[in-house]
């Protein structure tokens, strides 16, 4: 990873920032001894367990196993590629990065960033074509669904005509390959040979990631033919799931708003907009993903969920629900008339009477109740049993205990059932919590157990240059079990050796693998020791090493021991077995 752009350059971005700035502009931080600690932002958790450290500038989470230093927290939370994230500290820091033409940032422009500027030709081209002649038409139906004609610029709209090959062509005069168009999912491989345009006299939405990058495209008939919808298909900088449209436009809206409303479609999302209701996204369909509630909860932790009135709404709400609560997000719903969907009813009875809607959202618990009600008969025991059980796996997704008392209390008024019953329901379910806690935590515990010892010394090491030689007197770095301690440990020493800075959130810089860099993180936050018991418990872990060491030997030996001895090659073995007692005498 560094090779690319020279290491001073690196420790000289990252000497120049405070990590812990950096992660408190995207969650918050609380102080905690002499390190920072905050829900992981990388994987649902109720404690905190993602720490940051300012001494080292890294962070570690303790639950997922999450860690490293400023380019890797954005390459994670932002999605950046390396060289996307050194950019933008360079920027940040003040440091110049060596010129674009020279050999080693341009081998870094990605295969993203390539992806990046074949969309953005696209959104110009499509956009362009919508002010031709031949698209008065189109133009004509936006402006029927009430889509003014700024509006249509400010989502750079655009219009893709009939025909096969309009795209392809425009993107050959740019010096476009057809494999990377094909790889931005703008064109489709024909049968017998070649390449044709994937959106073909349709609308285009071109769908823009929260840094403003072309990512991917929607596409809208303009009669009612089949499918209403064509989608970019998945590519390296596109996953409809992973995004949710339009929030480059509504972020800061949400976040000053400290609210989110939550819609299905493009046109739900243009119309409220441009009617000034400006804290706003759409999930592009309907089933929200994890990942769209983790990008929105970097904004707010209230929505309000608006999906349409009809049963596929209902359900989509319904599962989204027990997502959102689980993520902790606070969140309120707006059932719809069926038949009607955001654009539809803004367009009909303007922002106005939406934003009232808005403003009296039910709570997830009246809105799950109802919707249960119109499908379970109240008056059967059955029907009350599904309502119940159905409302109590909602309740228990709740991890406060405030909130579940309450849910469980209006529960049992509205079902007419004692209140002990409805508890006693809830703490059968109890055990089923945290699945996701315990996941994690069995990802963050399936990379095999290091010798605590090892990582101590890389602990020691770190914290005092002059430990470095001690310990390397009397140990190598194969002497270190586990492979990844073994690589630390000498990237370490090729490094102080070098007269090198071996600074924890420099070092990082080295590994591409997460394993070796989620060890060397667990190794310094490991606990601090008392003065006083730093020099036994050096000599101890050394001593264990050694140990492990003699161990691994002599199992080696006696494993070669025996096939000489089936061999029957005696003097081979006669020299095994010389060996095996001058370790034996060794250990003792
Ligand atoms: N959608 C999709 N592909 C489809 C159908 C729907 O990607 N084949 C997504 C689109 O983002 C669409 C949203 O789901 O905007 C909601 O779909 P739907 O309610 O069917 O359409 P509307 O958005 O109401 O369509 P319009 O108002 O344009 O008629
Ligand atoms: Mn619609």
């Amino acid at each position: 990873m560094a090779g690319r752009i020279p290491e001073n350059i690196l420790e000289d971005i990252l000497g120049r920032l405070d990590l812990v700035e950096l992660i408190s502009g995207y969650i918050p931080l609380k102080k905690s001894g002499r390190n920072f600690k905050a829900n992981c932002p990388f994987h649902h958790e109720k404690t905190a367990s993602f720490m940051v450290s300012p001494d080292r500038q890294i962070y570690h989470c303790f639950g997922c196993g999450e860690s490293g230093n400023a380019f890797k927290f954005l390459m994670r939370h932002e999605r950046m590629d390396f060289p996307e994230a050194v950019e933008l500290l360079a920027k940040k820091a003040g440091v110049n990065l060596p010129k674009q033409d020279s050999p080693e940032v341009s081998r870094a422009a990605s295969l993203s960033s390539q992806l990046y500027k074949v969309n953005e030709l696209a959104v110009s081209f499509y956009e362009n074509n919508l002010y031709a002649e031949s698209a008065a038409a189109t133009r004509e139906y936006l402006s029927k669904r009430g889509i003014s004609p700024k509006t249509a610029k400010e989502f750079h709209l655009g219009f893709a005509a009939s025909g096969w090959d309009h795209l392809i062509n425009f993107l050959r005069l740019k010096n476009i390959s057809l494999a990377l168009m094909e790889k931005a999912g703008l064109i489709l491989p024909k049968e017998g040979g070649g390449y044709y345009d994937r959106f073909r006299n349709r609308i285009i939405f071109p769908v823009f990631d929260i840094r403003l990058r072309p990512i991917g495209f929607g596409a809208r008939v303009l009669d009612k033919s089949l499918p209403k919808y064509l989608n970019s298909p998945e590519t390296p900088v596109y996953t409809k799931g992973r995004n949710l449209f339009g929030l480059n436009l509504s972020k800061d809206c949400i976040r000053d708003a400290d609210s989110a409303i939550i819609v299905e479609g493009y046109l739900d999302f243009i119309i409220p907009y441009q009617e000034g209701i400006k804290n706003i996204v759409a999930s592009q369909g309907t089933a929200l993903t994890l990942e769209q509630i983790r990008l929105l909860k970097r904004y707010t932790n209230k929505a309000v969920m608006v999906y349409d009135g009809d049963t596929a709404g209902q359900i989509a709400t319904l599962r989204s629900l027990d997502m959102l609560i689980e993520e902790g997000m606070n969140v309120k719903i707006v059932p719809l008339p069926k038949g009607l969907d955001p654009d539809a009813l803004v367009r009909l009875k303007g922002a106005a009477s939406f934003k009232e809607m808005i403003d009296q959202a039910a709570g997830l618990f009246d809105y799950k109740l109802e919707v249960l009600k119109s499908r379970h008969d109240m008056k059967e025991a059955h029907g009350k049993s599904r309502i119940a059980s159905e409302m109590l796996l909602t309740i228990n997704k709740f991890d406060n205990a405030i909130l579940r008392a309450e849910y469980s209390k209006r529960l049992s008024e509205e079902i007419n059932i004692p209140e002990n019953c409805i508890l006693e329901e809830l703490n059968k379910l109890k055990p089923n919590t945290l699945p996701q806690e315990k996941l994690s935590s069995s990802i963050a515990g399936s990379t095999p157990l290091i010798n605590p010892a090892e990582k101590m010394l890389i602990k020691f090491m770190l914290e005092e240059k002059e430990l470095i030689e001690k310990i390397m007197g009397e140990l190598e770095p194969a002497d270190f079990q586990d492979t990844r301690t073994a690589k630390v440990v000498s990237i370490m020493l090729d490094l102080f050796s070098r007269g090198k800075s071996i600074a924890p959130s420099l070092l990082l810089n080295y590994f591409s693998e997460d394993d070796a860099s989620q060890l060397l993180c667990e190794s310094i936050f490991m606990p601090e020791l008392l003065e006083e018991e730093r020099e036994k418990a050096l000599n101890d872990c050394i001593r264990r090493i050694k140990v492990e060491r003699l161990k691994s030997r002599r199992e080696r030996l006696h494993v070669q021991i025996k096939s000489a001895q089936s061999s029957g090659d005696e003097k081979r073995l006669s020299g095994l077995i010389r060996e095996f007692h001058e370790l034996i005498k060794k250990g003792d």
